[in-house]
């Protein structure tokens, strides 16, 4: 059952974060039976509880839609003793430690939610985080309960064949009437958002993992039988990840099985439930036919993220959901260092940024802002954001920062010496690298309570007779909902100067911390005037203001030593050429072709960083930079530059072209390059409008052997008006229509069109017999997409937002988390013109008004209406 809410009903009670209070009743053991079937699965539990202190309260089990079939208190019927408090069941117990029996039947077969037991394409699986096992058994469930967990699994051996859960399996065997049975325990105590179960009829790929002290662990993935030969790339990644956070952290791995299994129905990415890692399928299946090499690096990325959070989720886990960041902004942190040290470093800290400023940066401006550490939530799983996860791993990598390698590592082995097997909190995290390292921390702090990204002024000045140059620096944390003042933050900058006529180093690269609301640094033996390289590797997660000369920002994109502040100058280059074209209606172009022309023809440079430099900024970042967004003048203004910088460097481009052609497929770092750049060139030659541009995209769709060449080209044409256009599209739909991942491509090429007649085929495509409400990766593909496309989400007629509320209202009723996050979109009206912000708003309202909204859209909604 869901919470009812609408804006005539009374609005859902807020969770606050100073109205946490610890357990009063923990759960030591717990022992859980299913009878497992899709219509209808019995679920026995068996609850050791103990009083908490010193009170009188009585015990309270969570529960969402659960009937109580049979409630038994130390083994005895006790109907009197019972009640139901709204959806959770109420217990009066006399003493200090009692065991409860339950029984409740559920339908994971009707579970459109993905949240609890559910079903996906014949296997019944489970998805407990946040607070999914009330949806599944009475239970305290909050991640401070920590307990030690017995389950047995009964099912129907001919459907499903294979029965998973935390641990290690203990026992089994066959039963009567074609069933059987499977015992696992697991013997870490772990809160109910770690719990899970499969069961289904799925094949594996095998393999074996020794860890350091010797203890070897059976690994295994378990998929389709079919796409067994898909999982190659995920289990050397598992492995990697094992030996990685071994060597990086002294984290060792502790059970004897680790399993995982991909489903295709799933609300996020994946999970890391103890010993049993429960997968989005596209962040495991991968072959060079069905996966570009962006997918290749999701998987390993994805992996890498949830095995690490066997250490920092898992063993310490959290004490309440406000303190989510503790565990995901810092796996997010382990997993960007496990994937820079995997692949290259310079690449993969842009691709961190770029996510950073397409995701949290425009949340951080909007309404939905929210500090690292919120403070309070009506759903938390509105709270699964990417400033929880991207600016939460941007927090602790300052740490690392500040504090240096060697003391990071330190204070990260007393965090968990101190907190293994408990439920702790962000403070407990940063006492533990303030008390390693003796560094203090209490301005640091702030990162956690206040949300709004940071805007350094800096202005560097020289004196060429004295030699001293002076860097002056300030800050300010704009207000956010709720937070109308800011204090200054300890922002970790990392600073180098360059000489503009000789081009040398005039000052190493050091770390300038701007810790009060202004700062001035002086540069001594400074003989000519320096260029100022600042936020070098992003080193915090601010907005840099300087008043850098295009001339400044080209050196710099040709001749600064650190490979992100060689990208963003390039970009920052690029950007105000374009905020002056909007603005303007004209901009001098050349600055920007100049340096792409210069970063494109140094042979010193990787591939893949070229191919990451020459790209322009998205749409909506440039809309970010500007007071008002007018789409459609971005979008011209846009594509005019990428048509001159087409045009003007045809034959680099073609050079460009010719030198990514492989003779047949290779994965490797060089071969990965080579392919980005390639795509690169061809949409720079497409945006040229060159007599063949078409011809070569078709060409390249046509006789590719790996899926990145394919899309790559099918992307181009996708943006174009060709006849090949037309057979490209349907050659694929045609080819992996059978395939629901490569499918998701096809609907997702099509709804980041830059064509004008976008929407309309957005709209023809919400039809499509293939899409589907009830795949999140679907809608994602399709909707999700759709809504980054600026110029035709926000379509002056207002269609591309009714479009999207339409969407929210009809996946609300099947999955209200995943609808919930189509909303952010529509509450960015305020950076709109009246016209759009009216039409925006209205369609807010309009969800708003339906009757029996989840609290999820609810809060979603009424926070972005303002
Ligand atoms: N904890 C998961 C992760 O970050 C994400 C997740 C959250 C998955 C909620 C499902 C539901 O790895
Ligand atoms: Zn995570």
């Amino acid at each position: 059952m869901l919470d009812i809410h609408t804006a005539a009903a009374t609005p859902p009670p807020v969770i606050r974060r100073e109205d946490y209070r610890a357990p009063d009743w923990l759960v030591p053991e717990v022992s859980l039976d299913f009878r497992l079937d899709p219509a209808a699965t019995r679920v026995l539990a068996r609850l050791e509880v103990t009083r908490n202190g010193d009170h009188a309260r009585p015990l309270r089990l969570d529960g969402d839609g659960l009937v109580p079939l049979v409630v038994r208190i130390d083994g005895a019927a006790a109907a009197d003793t019972w009640r139901m408090d709204g959806p959770a069941l109420v217990i009066d117990l006399p003493g200090a430690a009692h065991v409860i029996e339950t029984e409740v039947e559920i339908a994971p077969a009707g579970n459109t939610q993905l949240m609890g037991l559910y079903a996906s394409g014949g296997l019944l699986c489970t998805q407990c985080e946040p607070e999914g096992v009330r949806r599944i058994t009475f239970f305290p469930d909050r991640p401070d309960v920590l307990s030690r967990y017995t389950v047995r699994l009964e099912a129907g051996e001919a459907t499903y064949p294979l029965l998973l859960s935390n641990g290690d399996r203990t026992d089994g065997g066959g039963l009567e009437d074609g069933r059987h049975w499977a015992e696992w325990r697991d013997p870490f105590p772990k809160p109910t958002y770690l719990f899970a179960l499969v069961a289904g009829d799925l094949a594996a790929n095998r393999d074996s993992f020794v860890t350091r002290s010797g203890r070897e662990v059976d690994l295994a993935i378990w998929v389709k039988a079919a796409d067994v030969g898909k999982t190659e790339h995920a289990m050397a990644a598992l492995k990697a990840s094992m030996a990685w956070d071994e060597q990086t952290y002294g984290r060792e791995y502790d059970l004897g099985e680790f399993n995982i299994v991909a489903v295709a129905d799933f609300n996020f990415g994946a999970m890391e439930n103890k010993g049993l890692n429960i997968f989005n399928s596209r962040y495991i299946l991968a072959d060079p036919d069905t996966a570009t090499d962006g997918d290749y690096d999701g998987v390993a990325g994805v992996v890498a993220h949830e095995y690490f959070h066997n250490w920092s989720g898992n063993r310490v886990t959290c004490r309440d959901w406000f303190q989510l960041s503790l565990k995901e902004g810092f796996t997010v942190f382990r997993d960007q260092q496990f994937s820079a040290d995997q692949g290259s470093a310079a690449v993969g800290r842009i691709e961190n940024v770029r996510a950073l400023r397409a995701s949290q940066f425009p949340e951080d401006a909007g309404p939905l802002a929210h500090p690292i550490r919120p403070e309070a939530y009506m759903e938390i799983s509105n709270f699964y954001t990417a400033t929880i996860y991207n600016k939460g791993a941007e927090v602790i990598r300052m740490l690392h920062t500040l504090l240096g390698a060697q003391a990071f590592r330190q204070g990260s082995d007393l965090y968990f010496e101190r907190h293994d097997g408990q439920a702790a909190t962000c403070e407990q995290f940063v006492q533990a690298m303030e008390d390693a390292s003796g560094a203090d921390l209490a301005a640091f702090r702030l990162w956690y309570a206040q949300a709004g990204t940071p805007r350094v002024r800096a202005a560097i000045s020289h004196e060429p007779a004295s030699g001293q140059a002076r860097l002056t620096l300030g800050q300010s944390v704009p207000a956010t909902p709720g937070q109308p003042v800011k204090q200054s933050m300890p922002l970790p900058l990392r600073v180098a100067l360059f000489g503009e006529l000789t081009g040398r180093v005039l000052a190493p690269e050091q770390v300038v911390v701007l810790d009060g609301p202004t700062k001035e640094v002086l540069f001594e033996g400074i003989g000519e005037r320096p260029i100022l390289s600042i936020n070098r590797d992003f080193s915090a997660p601010v907005v840099v203001e300087t008043d850098r000369s295009a001339a400044d920002l080209a050196f710099l994109s040709a001749n600064d030593d650190d490979p992100f502040a060689r990208y963003e100058a390039m970009q920052q280059l690029m950007v105000d050429t374009l905020v002056v074209a909007v603005a303007t209606g004209t901009a001098d172009h050349a600055p920007v072709v100049e340096a792409v022309e210069r970063t494109l023809t140094d042979p010193a440079l990787d591939p893949a960083f070229v191919a990451e430099a020459v790209l322009l900024p998205s749409e909506a970042f440039v809309g970010d930079q500007m007071l008002v967004v007018d789409p459609p003048a971005i979008h011209a203004a846009r594509e005019a530059l990428r048509a001159r910088i087409g045009t003007r460097l045809e034959e680099a481009w073609r050079a460009a072209y010719a030198r990514g052609q492989a003779d047949r497929y290779e994965y490797s770092p060089q071969a990965k390059g080579l392919r980005r750049l390639r795509t690169v060139a061809l949409g720079y030659l497409a945006a040229a409008g060159v007599a063949d541009a078409a011809a070569l995209a078709f060409a390249q769709f046509d006789e590719a052997d790996n899926m990145t060449d394919r899309q790559g080209a099918l992307g181009v044409l996708a943006n174009g008006r060709s006849a090949e256009r037309e057979d490209a599209l349907d050659m694929f739909y045609e080819r992996y229509r059978g395939n629901g991942l490569v499918l998701d491509k096809w609907f997702t090429t099509q709804a980041v069109s830059t064509r004008d007649d976008c929407l309309d085929a957005v709209e023809r495509l919400a039809r499509h017999p293939d899409f589907t409400l009830a795949n999140p990766n679907r809608l994602r593909a399709l909707v999700g997409a759709f809504a980054s496309n600026q110029r035709a989400f926000h379509d002056a007629s207002g269609r591309g937002y009714r479009f999207l509320a339409d969407m929210v209202i009809a996946v609300d009723r099947l999955n209200p988390s995943t609808a919930a996050k189509l909303i952010p979109p529509l509450g960015r009206w305020r950076r709109f013109d009246g016209a759009r912000a009216g039409l925006m708003k209205a369609e807010l309202r309009r969800v708003l008004e339906v009757p029996g909204l989840s609290k999820d859209v609810f809060e979603q909604a009424s926070k972005s209406l303002g």
